[in-house]
């Protein structure tokens, strides 16, 4: 017994050891995503008082970094705007040096004298995410910086995360912490699943009965969906929406991050909170209410009644007020034709259209809105149940059922984004353990993220320029708090951030989870919840980053 407490102890003490060079000794020093190529060098770079911050302009990234200097890490440091020549114990922020970079990429010199980071808009501010993953966690009396050689960008363009806000809802202040923590592993789209049958969340002034009614749903279905039959409910009323201010609020945050925020509005399906609001929309009129258990309801948009489109014209006008993205999701997915088929006037629209089925009917309902969407100026996304009956001519599917849809998409020429279930759904148990929070279903270790390839074996080099890139989906029917969301999302999402960022040949598992330890720490001074599974391996955690950050 005491022998097994006493290798326990040096175990553990080993194991500090180790955490606390885990950064000297790590190729890519502690960084996630892991850099493109990364030159170490002797020497460090002392931030101080005395630090002065050139830059050749005084653009996003550079207030994001003097903020990040003068508000986070409390330093006088001042900006001063232009050359700055070798002036020592400078850190310049500039455009110039980033001939043939890719795009959003970056060059991060570090010397004892000073620190260059070349970029130019997101790249800059990538670069600036580098170096704040550098600055040591502990607080001491000057800030050391190890001197190195970063030159890095990113294998894909569209790195994402969605948060489904309608099961549950989850505050401004919470939003902008996920998206601070997004823009930390230069992740750069926050789709934001706004609506939804068990509540719409998107204040919309035309319709105020949309968050009036369709926001607050009586109760919610206890335990998982399939528990008990007959299901149970918790007899408490649950709602909650983002004024129109809110949502310009955290559209210009995540900007001022370098993360566009792709709003979604679902249609056809998925519609219920709209129907309980106003039932003139669906096939038979209601009444309905407001979902109050999970899965899929029959009770969807009408796409006979013309009304339907004007009010979604109406809606979405809102929506691009709001968001300035080129994309807006409309969602797609999992549309039951059962009301269709019964209704009179989806019946005289698909004969007067000369559709063939109820699928061409639900193609002819999503072209028809992309049409709108593409006349102001926008695209749409799409879940890829927009393939059946007929891609809309300008759609980009989200691959979601498994990657066929998104195979089938990119050999169409049309963009995709990968999403498939089995590597990307953040709802799914992170372990076998009984001790789990109760989850969806499925099972999604760390490691098994960390595995995922976007690009499908199956496409061509030509074809395969159409896979944009890929996103982790975080659904909240059984996350119904800050700590458990957060639980679910990190480190998976830091895995698939790697996935998305980093070289393919550069993945590796085993210094991926080194580098994590690293960032345990770092999560903690940020009050981020994160799961802990794959440091079990070793049985201990890193505890001791403490200070500023
Ligand atoms: C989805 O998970 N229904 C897109
Ligand atoms: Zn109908």
């Amino acid at each position: 017994m005491y022998k097994t407490i006493f290798a326990l102890f040096l175990t553990s003490l080993a194991f500090a050891n180790i955490t606390a060079n885990a950064q000297d000794n790590d190729p890519n020093m502690g960084i996630v995503p892991a850099p493109v190529s990364v030159k170490k060098a002797t020497g460090q770079f002392v931030l101080s008082q005395e630090t002065v911050l050139y830059a050749d302009s005084n653009t996003k990234a550079v207030s994001f970094f003097t903020d990040y200097i003068q508000n986070r890490l409390n330093l006088r440091t001042q900006l001063k705007i232009g050359d700055a020549g070798s002036a020592a114990n400078s850190i310049v922020l500039t455009a110039k040096g980033t001939e043939g970079l890719p795009e959003q990429g970056y060059r991060l010199t570090i010397t004892p004298q000073q620190i260059i980071i070349a970029g130019k808009g997101a790249g800059l501010f990538y670069g600036i995410q580098t170096v704040l993953q550098l600055i040591p966690a502990e607080r001491a009396a000057s800030i050391k910086i190890p001197c190195a050689t970063i030159e890095d960008y990113p294998r894909f363009g569209y790195r994402g995360l969605m948060l489904d806000v309608c099961r549950h809802f989850f505050s401004v202040e919470f939003v902008k912490k996920m998206i601070d923590v997004m823009a930390y592993y230069k992740l750069n789209n926050f789709h934001w699943h706004l609506t939804d049958d068990q509540g719409w969340r998107i204040e919309i002034k035309k319709y105020p009965r949309l968050t009036e009614i369709g926001s607050q749903r009586a109760q919610t279905v206890i335990g998982n969906y399939h528990d008990r039959t007959p299901q149970q409910f918790d007899n408490t009323p649950y709602g909650g929406y983002y004024t129109q201010d809110q949502i310009r609020d955290v559209v210009k945050y995540a900007a001022d991050r370098f993360i566009t925020i792709i709003p979604e509005i679902e249609m056809p399906g998925h519609s219920l909170a709209v129907l309980a609001a106003y039932p003139n929309l669906g096939c038979t009129g209601g009444p309905y209410e407001v979902g109050t258990h999970w899965g899929v309801y029959d009770d969807i948009y009408c796409a006979g009644n013309d009304s339907v489109y004007l009010f979604l014209q109406d809606v979405l006008d809102e929506v691009m007020a709001l968001f300035p993205s080129k994309y807006i999701h409309i969602g797609g997915d999992e549309s039951p034709k059962v009301r269709w088929e019964k209704c009179p006037k989806c019946q005289a629209r698909i004969k007067q259209e000369g559709l063939k089925d109820e699928h061409a009917l639900q193609s002819y309902f999503i072209q028809r809105m992309e049409k709108y969407l593409n006349s102001k100026g926008r695209q749409i996304i799409g879940w890829d149940e927009i393939l059946e009956g007929g891609l809309a001519p300008n759609a980009t599917v989200m691959s979601w059922r498994g990657i066929e849809g998104g195979i089938a998409a990119a050999k169409q020429k049309h963009d995709v984004i990968m999403t498939p279930g089995e590597y990307c759904y953040l709802d799914k148990y992170q372990s076998r353990s009984p001790n789990e929070p109760l989850a969806i279903g499925g099972f999604l270790p760390v490691s098994k993220v960390y595995s995922y390839e976007p690009v499908p074996a199956e496409l061509s080099s030509e074809e395969a320029r159409y896979i944009k890139g890929a996103q982790g989906n975080v659904w909240t029917e059984y996350i119904n708090n800050t700590d458990y969301l957060e639980y679910m999302v990190y480190p998976r999402a830091a895995a698939l951030a790697e996935v998305l960022w980093s070289p393919k040949e550069k993945r590796n598992y085993d210094d991926f989870v080194n580098r994590l330890k690293v960032h345990t720490g770092r999560l903690d001074l940020k009050k981020v919840n994160y799961a802990k599974h794959v440091f079990e391996v070793t049985g201990k955690i890193t505890g001791s980053d403490k200070g500023v950050q």
